[in-house]
Formats: C-alpha cells, sequence, structure tokens
C-alpha cells in the first residue's frame, strides 16, 4: 500500500483480526525518519504517530538506530495500538515531508497475540503499476516533452529549481519503469514538483510506454545479491534478488559461500558474489537519486561532465564507451578537487550540492551500464578476461557518505555516524556485487580493499553480526591479489600481511552469535589457506614490498594496543584471540607466522 502524495494523504487497509489479536506488527518501506506516519484503528480519529519511542523494531533495525537509521525497509511492533478481534480498518497518514521523500509504502501488516506471535499468515507485496485509464498517444507525447522540460519546482508550492525530471533520473526515465514505479506515484510526484494531477499522467504515460520491462520495485534492493542472479538476462540483473534474499541472519550467508558445506577457501578462485546472500540490504533506487542537478548547483562548471556523458551515451561501441568512461572519471576527479567543500560542510546545502554531484556521476554511470546494455560486455571493455557483468568504473565505490559527507552531521537520515558508515559500508559492498577486480586492480580500482574490509565490520559495531560479510570481504581481497600478473610494490594492495583484521577490533561481538567450534573451522581453514599463501611467496617478498617486515624497522614489542604497525596488529589478533577463546592450535598457527616474518619479536607471550 502506498502513502504518497501532500502531508495528510492517508490509505487504509481492512481485514478479519483473529481471536487473541492483542497489537499491530507492520513493515514499512521509506520510513526516514521519525513521525513521518501515522496509523489509526477503524477510524476512531485517534492517531498514533510513529516514531522510535513507541515501536519496537525487529532486528537488525532494532540495533540501527530505526526510523532514520539506514534501513530502508523496518519491521516492528506498536505495543500501544490495541487491535481487538474482529473486522479491523488501519488507516495510514503521510504526516510531514522532509522535502525529499513524499510518503512510504506498507509492505505487510499483521497482528500480534499477547505472546507476541503473528496471527495472519504472510502475504507478498503486489505492486499495481498502471493507472485505471488506457494512455493515449498525445498524452505520451506530451508526458515526453514534460519530462525533459517541464519547469519545476522543490516542494508543492515550493521555490522554482532549474532542473526537468531528466537530470536526476534516467535520461529516458527508464529507471522509474524498471523499478517499478506506480502511476500514482509519478503523479505525485509531480505535483510535488509543481505540476498538475493531468500533467503528472502525461508523465506516468509516457514512462509506461517505455521499452524497459517492469522487474524491480522502489522496496527491493538493486543487485542485491541471491542465487541465480548470475545466470539471469544481464538485462534483469539491476532489478537484484529482492529483500527476499536479504539473509535473515549473517550467518546464513555461509550456506550460500561454501560448496557443498565444505569449509574451504581458495584463493586462486572466484567466489560470485552476485548470487551469495548477505544480511545487509542495499541501497534502494531512491537512494541512488541526486537530490539537486549539478548543473544547477555548480553551474556551467560541471558542464564537461554532462557533455562527455552525453557524447558516451550517443555510442553504441561497449569499447569506445569504456574508454571515453576513464576520461569522464578523470574530468570528474579533477573537477572535484576545487568543488568539493560540502564534503567536510557543516552547511547542508552544501552537502546536498556535492553529494549529489557524485550521486549524478552515479545514476549516469548505471545509465551507461543498464540501460544502454553494458552489462554483459564487460570483456569488451577489459584487456583482460574478466566477468562478463563487471561495471568498469568505481563511481559506486566513491559515492559512498565516507567519500562525500561528513561522519556527523549529514543529510542522510538521522545525521548520525552509524548512517554514515552503515551506508558506507552498504555502497562499498554494492561495489563487490558490480565488479570484484576479477583477480586484478589498478591501485585502489574498483574497489579499496582496507575500506571494504574496515566497513563490514561496522554491523558488528553496533551489535548486529558480520563476521561472514568480513571473512568475505577478506576472501575476495586475498582473491584480489592472488594470480594478480601485476608487480605490487605495497602490501596495503598487494597480498597484505596483516588481513585478519576480522579477528582483531570487534572480536567478540564479530563471532557473538557463532557457535565456537563452527568459528573456529572457519577461522582455521581461512587461516590455512592465508599461511599457505604467505610461505608459498616467502618472507622476502613482504620483506621488498613492505618495508615494516624487517626487524628493527619499527617498534617491535607485539601486542595492545593495535592500530600501530604490523607487529602489534598480529599480536593484537593473538590476544584478541586467546580472549575469545580461539582454539589453541589457530594461536599456535598465529605465532608460527609471527615467529616467520619478524623473528626478533618475543611471541612467547601468547
Ligand atoms: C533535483 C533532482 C530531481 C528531479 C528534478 C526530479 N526528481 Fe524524482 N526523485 C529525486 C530523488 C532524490 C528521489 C528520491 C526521493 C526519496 O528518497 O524519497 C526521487 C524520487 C522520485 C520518485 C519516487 C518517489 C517515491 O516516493 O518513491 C518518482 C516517481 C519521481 N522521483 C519522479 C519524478 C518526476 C516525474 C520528476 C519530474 C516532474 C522528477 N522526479 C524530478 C530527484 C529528482
Amino acid at each position: 500500500m502506498e502513502v504518497v502524495g501532500a502531508p495528510g494523504t492517508t490509505a487504509s487497509v481492512s481485514f478479519t483480526a483473529p481471536a487473541g489479536s492483542s497489537n499491530l506488527w507492520v513493515r514499512i518501506a521509506g520510513l526516514g525518519y521519525e513521525n513521518k506516519a501515522s496509523v489509526s484503528v477503524n477510524s476512531s480519529g485517534s492517531w498514533i504517530s510513529l516514531n522510535n519511542t513507541n515501536c519496537v523494531f525487529d532486528a537488525p533495525a532494532s540495533s540501527l538506530n530505526g526510523m532514520g537509521g539506514p534501513l530502508n525497509t523496518l519491521s516492528f511492533s506498536v505495543p500501544g495500538l490495541r487491535i481487538n478481534p474482529g473486522r479491523v480498518t488501519l488507516t495510514f497518514r503521510f504526516n510531514v515531508s522532509d522535502y525529499v521523500s513524499i510518503g512510504y509504502r506498507v509492505l505487510a501488516v499483521n497482528v500480534l497475540n499477547a505472546a507476541g506471535t503473528k496471527l495472519l499468515s504472510d502475504t507478498k507485496p503486489v505492486l499495481t503499476l498502471a493507472g485505471s485509464s488506457k494512455y493515449l498517444a498525445s498524452d505520451i507525447a506530451a508526458g515526453a516533452v514534460l519530462w525533459t522540460n517541464a519547469p519545476l519546482t522543490l516542494g508543492w508550492t515550493g521555490a522554482p529549481i532549474q532542473a526537468k525530471c531528466s537530470d536526476c533520473h534516467a535520461t529516458d526515465g527508464s529507471d522509474l519503469k524498471f523499478f517499478g514505479f506506480s502511476d500514482v506515484v509519478i503523479i505525485a510526484r509531480s505535483q510535488f514538483h509543481g505540476l498538475t494531477s493531468a500533467q503528472g499522467k502525461q508523465i506516468a504515460a509516457f514512462i509506461r510506454n517505455g521499452s524497459e520491462q517492469a522487474l524491480g520495485t522502489p522496496w527491493d534492493p538493486p543487485y542485491q545479491p541471491g542465487p541465480g542472479q548470475a545466470e539471469r538476462p544481464y538485462a534483469e540483473w539491476a532489478a537484484g534478488a529482492g529483500l527476499k534474499w536479504v539473509a535473515p541472519a549473517d550467518s546464513n550467508t555461509w550456506d550460500y559461500a561454501f560448496s557443498n558445506g565444505i569449509v574451504q577457501f581458495t584463493f586462486t578462485n572466484t567466489l560470485n558474489m552476485r548470487d551469495i546472500p548477505v544480511a545487509t540490504p542495499l541501497p534502494v533506487w531512491n537512494e541512488w537519486l541526486p537530490r539537486m542537478s549539478p548543473l544547477e548547483s555548480f553551474g556551467t562548471n560541471f558542464q564537461p561532465m554532462v557533455d562527455q556523458f552525453n557524447q558516451m551515451a550517443a555510442q553504441t561501441n561497449a569499447a569506445t564507451i569504456s574508454t571515453m568512461m576513464r576520461d569522464w572519471q578523470a574530468s570528474f576527479s579533477d573537477w572535484v578537487v576545487n568543488n568539493s567543500s560540502g564534503r567536510t560542510s557543516t552547511n547542508l546545502s552544501a552537502q546536498t550540492a556535492y553529494w549529489s554531484s557524485v550521486r549524478w556521476m552515479t545514476i549516469r554511470t548505471w545509465e551507461l551500464m543498464h540501460t544502454h546494455r553494458l552489462e554483459g560486455q564487460a570483456q569488451a571493455m577489459f584487456s583482460f578476461p574478466v566477468d562478463p557483468h563487471s561495471w568498469p568504473n568505481n563511481l559506486v565505490f566513491l559515492s559512498s557518505p565516507h567519500f562525500t559527507l561528513p561522519e556527523q552531521g549529514h543529510i542522510l537520515g538521522d545525521g548520525t555516524p552509524l548512517s554514515w558508515s552503515y551506508r558506507s559500508h552498504q555502497w562499498y559492498w554494492t561495489m563487490l556485487v558490480l565488479s570484484d577486480s576479477n583477480h586484478r586492480r589498478e591501485g585502489a580500482s574498483p574497489i579499496d580493499w582496507p575500506y571494504l574490509l574496515a566497513f563490514s565490520t561496522v554491523p558488528a559495531t553496533y551489535g548486529v553480526d558480520s563476521s561472514a560479510q568480513s571473512v568475505l570481504a577478506l576472501e575476495k581481497s586475498a582473491e584480489s591479489g592472488t594470480g594478480d600478473p601485476y608487480t605490487w610494490d605495497n602490501a596495503f594492495f598487494g597480498w597484505a600481511i596483516t588481513r585478519t583484521e576480522f579477528l582483531d577490533t570487534y572480536g567478540q561481538t564479530m563471532w557473538k552469535n557463532y557457535d565456537p567450534s563452527y568459528r573456529d573451522t572457519i577461522i582455521r581453514a581461512f587461516m590455512q589457506a592465508y599461511t599457505g599463501q604467505i610461505y608459498s611467496l616467502g618472507r622476502d617478498y613482504f620483506i621488498n614490498v613492505d618495508l615494516e617486515v624487517q626487524d628493527g624497522e619499527t617498534d617491535n614489542t607485539p601486542g595492545p594496543p593495535g592500530g600501530g604497525p604490523w607487529i602489534k596488529e598480529h599480536g593484537t589478533m593473538m590476544a584478541r584471540m586467546k580472549q575469545d577463546g580461539v582454539a589453541q592450535d589457530i594461536i599456535e598457527t598465529m605465532r608460527t607466522l609471527g615467529e616467520y616474518l619478524w623473528p626478533s619479536a618475543d611471541w612467547s607471550q601468547f
């Protein structure tokens, strides 16, 4: 059920509450701030405004700030909202707009008994896309003109903006069709931009007439990994596997990462990240979109990026486009040097302007890859063997809040460090799904591994397991340094010796829901592959690439605190493992490795 439109818009649903009904449970997408929604029972006229105080969130939202936190879809009960057995009509109201959002979507409704058990069977949300009337050719034509030319405002009666629909969305509007935005919401959004409902209908007719299939939904994250994604036709991949494939818990990821349940890591293999479900929902399409057109914020200063994009969009040859994409990204990087003050600013408009410029580059990349059907053509874009899905640039990575916004007091959700770091993790994981580097990389592209690794532990910082994702991030980083034909002169990007952080900083939380013996099985298997690789490369390799391996180069005292030279890191990990009760044979493996790499340090204390 869509509750979209001007503030005050309502929508209702009726059902029969069985005996024993006690209170309400709902799943809602798009509650980006508190008190955005109110609900009332049986048109009683009394409304309960939903917020983080009166709603009880299911995991993991309970640990991730609920409304205003980084999760787009939230499941929660409302203990204060009594549901009596019998026929019930629930009315939801959209209370107030932040001038970004115009509403939310109720995906599921249920009632709980006093013990907290759900009493109704689950139904799948059904999306009604089209309006009731047929689309006239004249409306489709008028809609096309409005899409690229209609003068708009921000907010129903707000200030005029220069941007047109096509400046922030796919140039041909195909994103709205592909991701299943309904006529109702297209009309409502047109009105939000100062157009009439009749004009909104014309735009909806134009969108619906596009050649793209309607495969995604506004609440299913683009590219969400899940079984079968890699085999899907390339043109469907962007729709993702759906929210249903967001793993209920991080540990479920292992059911898909190991074949036949055999716990084994082989860095010469390539784990297919498109198919492995993770507990992190990736950003939904609305989160991909820029909130301002960079041409409007930065003027002609930004024009070169627009011109270069238009030139690329006119090409059909994948190799040509990928070469042009490099130049395009280089122009953008040059532009960033003098225009990125919003990244660290406390001024929210400056933040929106800069962040939107990166988002604009990202959706234009999506447009080239998806709309222009370059997904599937990666082989023509790379000079070495690659998975045909691979995206050729790293703008998705660079669009993370970590690169685009201050950690605190930023424009996303509640503006907290939690929102900033979890969302960064979401974008980094999206990049991993889009391009895992195919055992090769250029500097920090497409993935800057230390960031992917560090941010994979973010959920654990807030009490949500992420050990499987962290170990998989390590596996992928190890893969990317294995079989790589380039000579690496930096252990950070090549075969790093300290890539076992998953045991380190968040030792306790990372594995808290794991059976210790299963945890040890995973750690042991990873350490086996990892130390095998180190011994086969030999100590000299590390001396050549990273001077810190040499004795005497740094402080030779192992052990806490971490965050320092590698010797300290290694010691910290050993101490942490001991504290967590990791099996002694694994500690011994670590000690042997320490003695091999740094013979003059004292490892006997572990
Ligand atoms: C300045 C950039 C910009 C312009 C111009 C713009 N949009 Fe959007 N649009 C966005 C952003 C950002 C969102 C995501 C809003 C959110 O997060 O709820 C969005 C969301 C939408 C949605 C989904 C709304 C929802 O609640 O899910 C529709 C439909 C839409 N836009 C249609 C249009 C139409 C039609 C026009 C022209 C009349 C237009 N947009 C112009 C940036 C823009």
